[in-house]
């Protein structure tokens, strides 16, 4: 089989992080290593495919911005766009993985693999996870039949729609949730658990332009105690959109639920969507809010944003097996 070039795009994190004693898989600061020299420390290299690596950022993915967004869905269009790429590794802090996956499908839409990965220990640590979790990234890259953006990390693959962090310290901290992973990767091998998420025609190059006007939409979560002065506060302040992590199956505090419903009648759009961790909230007849249609609270942000700035928006029930 004639090898395509795999491309991968550094934009930091903990696997590009450095500690000062080996020993230390916490007290690290991220995003510190380039990628040529995690990939010049990859045992067995990169299993013999040709590979175009770009340093696109360096940053701990807590202050991800819309800005590196922009360039990061440049450049995996850049590369999509040439017949010699097989597929797309992106290297990333785990902390806002899920994020910027959903943001890549929701405007990139690939039809070849574009594969998130991340370690939990820094590079300096004495058993890093990060090695492992490139190789396999890039096993899936050049997996036949492999399409979309999915995140890899400990050996399993995750879809965009689904991955989220789950855990603070342990190597395997993501979940597909109720969905379940994609599939699993071993010893370089795919083994497929579920179909590729449907591939999405098109991309949405607009949104990616535009991405500095994106309307401001904030996250409001439902709690104990929870009152309308934060939602009437961010109104004053011109919030264009509000997504309400509700408790359970779509519940709100009555007095938070009050605010939202003053929001929404000032033109504010609110979509409601659950804080657990699993499951998705059950719609009924008359119902107040938008329905996040499954997703999290972070990715239904991302695709308010792109609502309201007009772009058409993949929806996870599209892609169900
Ligand atoms: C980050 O998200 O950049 C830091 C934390 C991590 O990668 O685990």
């Amino acid at each position: 089989m004639k090898r395509f070039n795999l491309v991968i795009l550094a934009t930091g994190g903990t696997i590009a992080g450095r500690a000062v004693s080996a020993g230390d898989n916490i007290g690290y600061t991220a995003a510190q290593v380039d990628i040529d020299h995690l990939l010049a420390a990859l045992p067995g290299g990169t299993g013999g495919w040709p590979v175009i690596t770009e340093q696109l950022a360096q940053v701990d993915s807590k202050d991800m911005s819309f800005a590196v967004w922009a360039k990061l869905a440049d450049r995996v269009n850049h590369f999509l766009a040439r017949g010699d790429v097989q597929g797309i590794v992106i290297t990333h802090g785990t902390d806002t993985l899920e994020e910027t996956a959903y943001f890549l499908q929701a405007v990139c839409r690939p039809a070849k693999p574009v594969v998130l990965t991340c370690a939990m220990r820094p590079a300096t640590a004495w058993a890093p996870d990060g090695p492992q979790n490139i190789r396999d990234a890039l096993a899936v890259a050049c997996h036949e039949g492999a399409h979309g953006v999915v995140a890899v990390c400990a050996g399993t693959v995750h879809s965009a729609f689904d991955v989220q962090k789950v855990h603070t310290y342990r190597l395997d901290a993501f979940s597909s949730g109720d969905a379940g992973p994609i599939g699993y990767v071993e010893e370089g091998q795919v083994r497929l658990l579920r179909n590729w998420p449907v591939a999405q025609e098109g991309k949405a190059q607009a949104a990616i332009e535009n991405i500095a006007n994106w309307p401001r939409v904030e996250i409001i979560m439902s709690y104990a105690g929870a009152s309308a002065a934060i939602v009437r506060a961010l109104v004053a302040q011109g919030v264009q959109g509000l997504v309400a992590a509700a408790t359970g199956n779509g519940t709100l505090h009555h007095a938070l639920e009050a605010g939202l419903i003053e929001a929404q009648a000032a033109g504010v759009k609110v979509v409601r969507c659950t804080r657990c961790a699993n499951g998705r909230v059950l719609p009924r007849a008359g119902d107040i809010f938008a329905d996040s249609e499954g997703l999290t609270p972070v990715k239904a942000r991302i695709a308010l944003m792109l609502e309201l700035s007009t772009c058409d928006i993949p929806r996870k029930t599209l892609v169900l097996p």
